[in-house]
């Protein structure tokens, strides 16, 4: 049997006006593939990323995650069906510690709001999970810091975190490295190349040096149109690419 990817999109169009943000747009990601997107500035990225998360409805086409149209579900029936984006900053409780906000989020997956009621055993599973995820993030000495006391860099890993105790399929970053000195880049890209391998990741990131490292093949997107797909080198050196995007960064 040949297994649906885990997300496809097929013919997806975004018009906010005249503008047409996202134009025919299709690309599939298999099971456990790591694609980065990269495009200029306004390229639409963003936006097709709300597109596939839920925030903005598509003029038309189609978004499916292992093969089900999901285009009319709501973001919670996506996330609960494993297509998950970093959390914005603000979306964190700035006044709870970092376990209690990844505690939230390990609850949310399991459809519960708070650990009051649970039986030791669910608990201590959870515990143990936190744990594991606090230490892949190293953030394990900073479990019990408030999330107002962190620096940039850390509170970028634990939206990550976050966003991992919902039990991805399909992981969304948009930007995770921005504002990130070089040491917390590397470390996030130790992170994200230790994610288990059945996760899909679709990064979209202005470093390319993190892109070059990280991705398996890239999309490459210019005014709401995939310019070209494919692996690292095959984009690094395609001359029209270099022209409308990497020949103006300096790579
Ligand atoms: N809600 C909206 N209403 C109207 N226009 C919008 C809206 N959201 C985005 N746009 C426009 O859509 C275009 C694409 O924006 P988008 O933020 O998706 O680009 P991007 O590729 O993510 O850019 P960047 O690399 O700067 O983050 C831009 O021209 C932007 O002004
Ligand atoms: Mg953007």
């Amino acid at each position: 049997m040949i297994q649906s990817p885990a997300l496809q999109v097929v013919d997806l169009c975004k018009n906010f006006g005249a503008l047409r943000v996202t134009q025919e747009v299709s690309f599939h990601l298999p099971v456990g593939h790591r694609r980065a997107l990269i495009g200029p500035n306004g390229a639409g990225k963003t936006s097709l990323i709300h597109q596939i998360t839920g925030v903005l409805r598509p003029s038309s086409g189609t978004v499916s995650l292992e093969g089900t149209n999901i285009v009319r579900h709501s973001i919670q029936q996506r996330v609960r069906q494993g297509l998950v984006r970093t959390f914005q900053i603000n979306s964190l409780f700035p006044d709870l510690t970092v376990i209690d906000n990844v505690r939230l989020a390990a609850l949310a997956a399991r459809g519960l709001h708070r650990s009051f009621g649970l039986t030791v055993d669910h608990r201590s599973l959870i515990a143990v999970e936190i744990e594991r995820l606090l230490s892949t993030l190293g953030l394990v000495e900073l479990g019990t810091v408030k999330v107002s006391h962190l620096a940039y860099g850390k509170r970028r890993l634990v939206e990550i975190a976050l966003a991992l105790a919902l039990k991805p399929k399909v992981l969304l970053l948009d930007e995770p490295a921005a504002g990130l000195s070089r040491q917390e880049i590397s470390v996030l890209v130790r992170v994200l190349r230790a994610l288990p391998k059945h996760i899909a990741v679709l990064i979209v990131e202005h470093d390319m040096e993190l892109v070059f490292e990280y991705a398996e093949s890239i999309s490459v997107l210019v005014q709401g149109r995939l310019l070209r797909t494919g692996t690292v080198d095959e984009v690094r050196s395609d001359r029209e690419v270099r022209d409308v995007y990497l020949g103006r960064r300096h790579v």
